[in-house]
C-alpha cells in the first residue's frame, strides 16, 4: 500500500496515487478518501473522478457512481470504459434509456462483450418498452444482444420486476400481461399485475404468500441480510427490550425464516411462530430456537389463541396486510392485558397502499388511529426496512403495551 500522505504539503497526485493503491489493495473505504482528498484540491481531476466512480459503483453505490462518471463525462475525456461503467451504472438505477446511451458511446470506440453487452441489449430493450414499444423491443433483442442473448422469458420476467420496481408502470404492466396470458393460473403474476396496476385491493391474497414465500425460502435470508441490508427483526427485538425484557409466551407472527428467533429466543419462555408457507417455517425449524412452529394463517391463528401471548412480534408481516382493522383486532385478543405488541410498517402518505413489489406501505396516522383502541403506543422508531429498487425502503417500528 501507497505511503499515507500526511503532511499539508501532500499534493491532489500524492492522493490519487495513494487511492490508486488502496483500490489495487481492495481497500475500498481508504480509496474512496483518497480519490475525495484528491478532488478537494483539484476538482478537475479527472483520473479522480473515473476512480471515485469506480469506487462508488464497488459498493453499490449506483447513483453515486453514475453522478461521478457523467462528471468525467462532461469533461470530454471519457473512454469506452467509462461509457461501460456509466451504462452499468444506470441501468442499476433504473435509468435504462440513459444507460443505453452510455452503452452506445462506448460503442462508437469498441464493440460490446459478455456481461457489458447483456447489460446494453436489456437496457436498449427496456428502453424501448417505456417508449410504448413492447412488440419492437422483444423482436429487436435478439440481435442487440447476439452472442449473449438469454431466454426472451428471462428478459421478460426480469423486465417485469425492474420495470414496476422502478416506476415504469405502463411498460411493466404490458410485460405482466404477456406473462399472465403465458400461464393464467401463476398466481403470483396476477397479484403483482394488480399491484403493478394499482387495482383498489385491500390485502395480499393468501394464495399469493405462500406461492412466493415458498419459492423464495431457499434464497431469503441471503438475500434479506447480505443484499437489501435486512435488520428488522434485531432493531425491534432490541426496542422491545427497552421496555420489557421477559414474556411468557411469544408468537413471532409471520416468523419466515425465522430470522427474529434468536433475538427472541432470550426474551421468551416459550417461543412460538406462525406462517403461511411451509418451506419458510422449514428453513426456521432448521434453527432450533422456537418451541412450537405452525404453518396457518395469521388470523386463523390468533382466533384459536385467545388471551395467550405476551409478546406478539410482527417483523415485515403487516405489510402484507392492507387494513389493518382485522389484524389489530385478532392481535389484541390473542393478547394478554399489559402484553407488548411490536410491529414494523413500510410508510405511505395514503393510509394504506398496494406497491408495485405486491407489499403494502402504510401511513403512521392510520395505524396508529387503528392500534389506539385496544393500544397504548410506547415507542415509534423511523428506520429504514430493507432497500427497494437499491434505494433504502422507508418505514417504522412500532412498540405498544396491550390496554
Ligand atoms: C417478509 S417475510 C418476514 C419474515 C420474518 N418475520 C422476518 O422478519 O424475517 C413475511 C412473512 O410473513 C408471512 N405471512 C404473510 N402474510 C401472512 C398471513 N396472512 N398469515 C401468516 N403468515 C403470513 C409470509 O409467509 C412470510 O414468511
Amino acid at each position: 500500500m501507497a505511503e499515507f500522505p500526511r503532511n499539508d504539503m501532500a499534493t491532489a497526485q500524492d492522493w490519487l496515487r495513494h487511492a490508486v493503491a488502496a483500490d489495487a489493495a481492495g481497500d475500498v473505504a481508504v480509496a474512496e478518501q483518497g480519490f475525495l482528498q484528491a478532488l478537494l484540491l483539484d476538482a478537475a481531476l479527472v483520473d479522480a473522478r473515473f476512480g471515485l466512480g469506480v469506487t462508488y459503483f464497488r459498493s453499490a453505490r449506483y447513483r453515486e457512481a453514475a453522478l461521478e462518471l457523467r462528471a468525467v463525462m462532461a469533461a470530454g475525456s471519457a473512454d469506452a470504459a467509462t461509457g461501460i461503467l456509466l451504462g452499468k451504472s444506470l441501468y442499476l438505477t433504473g435509468e435504462f434509456p440513459e444507460s443505453a446511451k452510455a452503452f452506445e458511446l462506448a460503442l462508437t470506440s469498441m464493440p460490446l462483450q459478455g456481461d457489458s453487452l447483456r447489460c446494453y441489449a436489456r437496457a436498449k430493450t427496456y428502453a424501448t418498452m417505456i417508449a410504448g414499444n413492447i412488440a419492437d423491443a422483444l423482436a429487436d433483442y435478439p440481435a442487440l444482444a447476439g452472442a449473449e442473448a438469454e431466454p426472451i422469458e428471462t428478459v421478460i420476467r426480469d423486465g417485469f420486476g425492474l420495470l414496476s420496481a422502478y416506476g415504469h408502470r405502463d411498460a411493466a404492466a404490458a410485460l405482466g400481461q404477456l406473462l399472465i396470458t403465458e400461464n393464467p393460473d401463476d398466481v403470483v403474476q396476477r397479484h403483482l399485475n394488480d399491484a403493478v396496476a394499482g387495482r383498489a385491493i385491500d390485502h395480499v391474497p393468501a394464495s399469493y404468500v405462500e406461492a412466493h414465500f415458498d419459492a423464495f425460502a431457499n434464497g431469503f435470508d441471503d438475500k434479506l441480510v447480505n443484499v437489501l441490508g435486512y435488520r428488522v427483526p434485531e432493531q425491534m427485538a432490541e426496542l422491545v427490550s427497552r421496555h420489557r425484557t421477559a414474556f411468557d409466551h411469544v408468537l413471532d407472527l409471520g416468523c419466515g425464516t425465522g430470522l427474529a428467533g434468536a433475538h427472541l429466543r432470550p426474551l421468551a419462555g416459550e417461543l412460538t411462530g406462525v406462517d403461511l408457507s411451509a418451506r419458510m417455517l422449514e428453513q426456521a425449524r432448521r434453527r432450533d430456537v422456537y418451541d412450537a412452529l405452525t404453518h396457518a394463517e395469521a388470523l386463523t391463528h390468533l382466533a384459536a389463541h385467545a388471551a395467550t401471548f405476551d409478546l406478539v412480534f410482527a417483523a415485515d408481516t403487516l405489510i402484507y396486510f392492507g387494513r389493518l382493522d382485522a389484524v389489530m383486532a385478532a392481535v389484541a385478543e390473542a393478547m394478554t392485558p399489559g402484553g407488548i405488541f411490536a410491529a414494523s410498517v413500510e410508510t405511505s402518505m395514503h393510509d394504506f397502499e398496494i406497491m408495485p413489489s405486491g407489499r403494502f406501505a402504510h401511513a403512521d396516522a392510520y395505524v396508529m388511529r387503528l392500534a389506539e383502541p385496544y393500544f397504548e403506543l410506547l415507542e415509534r422508531q423511523a428506520t429504514d426496512i430493507r432497500l427497494e429498487a437499491n434505494t433504502p425502503a422507508k418505514g417504522a417500528l412500532f412498540v405498544w403495551r396491550r390496554r
